[in-house]
């Protein structure tokens, strides 16, 4: 076993266990109703992971976004209905300015609590998505006493959040939340380290994908596609997706390209969170290195299977821990060889030279020789990509995710 072979089988006892415990929930008059909340209106991936969730629960749900954005119209395509309900003052509270400008935003807080409690109490389950849901609807338990369920799509550490936010969850979570989903080991581990919760009290879910939407088309497709997307139809193309963000890495791969003379970058995503200054960054970058003409900004996308298809291969490049990472298991899906960084999530889904290629974090040297070894050796990024394909058709299915999830939602009715 080398260094990045660590697979953590408890996290999926975990959840197997909570999968074999009880009869398959059928959609039934029993069935609980959801109030889901998530706190933006931009499709990151705990939006996406939500999607597929609230169109499962259509007739018995609602989703509350605390922000609105082209999300919205997402769910709404698929029949699901939205309230918006949004402040300001909440809306700016972020992460990394969590001092005392909250201060100035509690009566938007109190107002958004009392929403959202209000619009809870006609529903059997509080589903919260995101970190803002998660303060403002487990504050409000008093006030709409339904029992809370928490996806925790992060990694609770200092590496991404602040003391005071990391001592709120700690709070919350000892104090106002029934059942908790994490989405990868990592994730759940970083939330037992945090609140000392019993490893128990968490269960994994691992995201899946509908491998059929990713169905490969064929090489001779493959340029007439490329032209479709704007993108050069012969040139070897190594995709990064995800929204642009420094700890998303973007800059490892392009201080990988010098190294690469006879590899283009295509960089699919944009910086959704205000990270507008990393994204004039990485242009900068990519100029002082000699690789602008390499490097391709798509932007943001809603067809990702037809952007993976046309590449040679995907990247992910994460300097800190992914707390799963979508990305690898869509790329996966779509048949192409995938290289991620090895910390968190990823350590779930890759596995090294079996069905993908592991590199450490933020090594740009390593990044190199990943990607050089599997552009020249065709048959090797073909193997692995087999595999990878199997493995989630096996693994990260949708269908399982949903199965997974619709139980805790019941679990969680019949804590009440
Ligand atoms: N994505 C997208 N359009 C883009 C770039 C990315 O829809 O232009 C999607 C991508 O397919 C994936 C999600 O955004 O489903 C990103 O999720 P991931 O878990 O990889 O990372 P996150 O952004 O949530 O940290
Ligand atoms: C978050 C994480 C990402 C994960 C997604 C879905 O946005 O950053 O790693 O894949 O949620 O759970």
């Amino acid at each position: 076993m080398n260094a990045f072979e660590l697979p953590d089988h408890a996290a999926s006892a975990r959840a197997a266990a909570i999968a074999a415990s009880d009869a398959s929930p059928a959609e039934t008059p029993s069935t609980p109703s959801v109030l889901f909340v998530d706190q933006s209106g931009q499709p990151g991936g705990a939006e996406l992971c939500l999607l597929p969730l609230a169109a499962r629960c259509v007739s018995h749900s609602e989703v509350l976004l605390l922000s609105d954005g082209p999300f919205r119209a997402r769910l709404e395509a698929l029949g699901v209905r939205v309230q918006v309900s949004s402040h300001a003052r909440v809306v700016a509270i972020r992460r990394d300015n969590l001092r005392l400008g909250w201060l100035k935003a509690i009566p938007g807080i109190i107002g958004q609590i009392r929403v959202i409690a209000a619009r809870a109490r006609r529903f059997d389950v509080l589903f919260l998505n995101t970190q803002k849901a998660l303060v403002l609807g487990a504050l409000g338990k008093p006030l709409h006493r339904r029992p809370v369920v928490w996806h925790v799509h992060d990694v609770m550490t200092r590496d991404h959040f602040g003391p005071l936010q990391l001592q709120i969850v700690r709070w919350l979570a000892r104090h106002a939340i029934d059942q908790f989903v994490a989405n990868s080991s990592a994730t759940a581990n970083a939330l037992i380290a945090l609140t000392g919760l019993p490893a128990d009290a968490v269960t994994v879910i691992h995201n899946g994908v509908d491998a059929s939407a990713f169905t490969p088309v064929d090489t001779g497709d493959l340029r007439a596609l490329r032209r479709r997307l704007g993108l050069p139809e012969t040139a070897w193309l190594a995709g990064l997706f995800g929204r642009l963000a420094p700890w998303k890495g973007q800059h490892v791969a392009i201080a990988a390209l010098p190294r690469l003379p006879h590899v283009h970058l295509v960089l699919v995503g944009a910086a959704l969170f205000g990270e507008d200054a990393y994204a004039h960054a990485l242009e900068r970058q990519a100029e002082q290195l000699g690789v602008r003409e390499r490097v391709h900004f798509a932007g943001l996308r809603d067809d990702i299977p037809a952007w993976m298809t046309a590449m040679n291969l995907i990247l992910h490049t994460s300097t800190e821990p992914e707390p799963f990472g979508r990305v690898i298991i869509e790329g996966m899906a779509a048949a192409r060889p995938v290289v991620a960084a090895a910390a968190g999530g990823m350590l779930e889904i890759v596995r090294h030279r079996q069905n993908g290629w592991l590199v450490q974090p933020g090594d740009a040297d390593a990044l190199v020789e990943a990607i050089e070894t599997l552009r020249v050796m065709p048959e090797l990024a073909q193997r692995l990509a087999d595999q990878g394909c199997a493995d989630v058709r096996a693994d990260f299915s949708l269908e399982r995710y949903l199965e997974q999830m619709t139980r805790v939602i019941h679990h969680a009715k019949r804590q009440d």
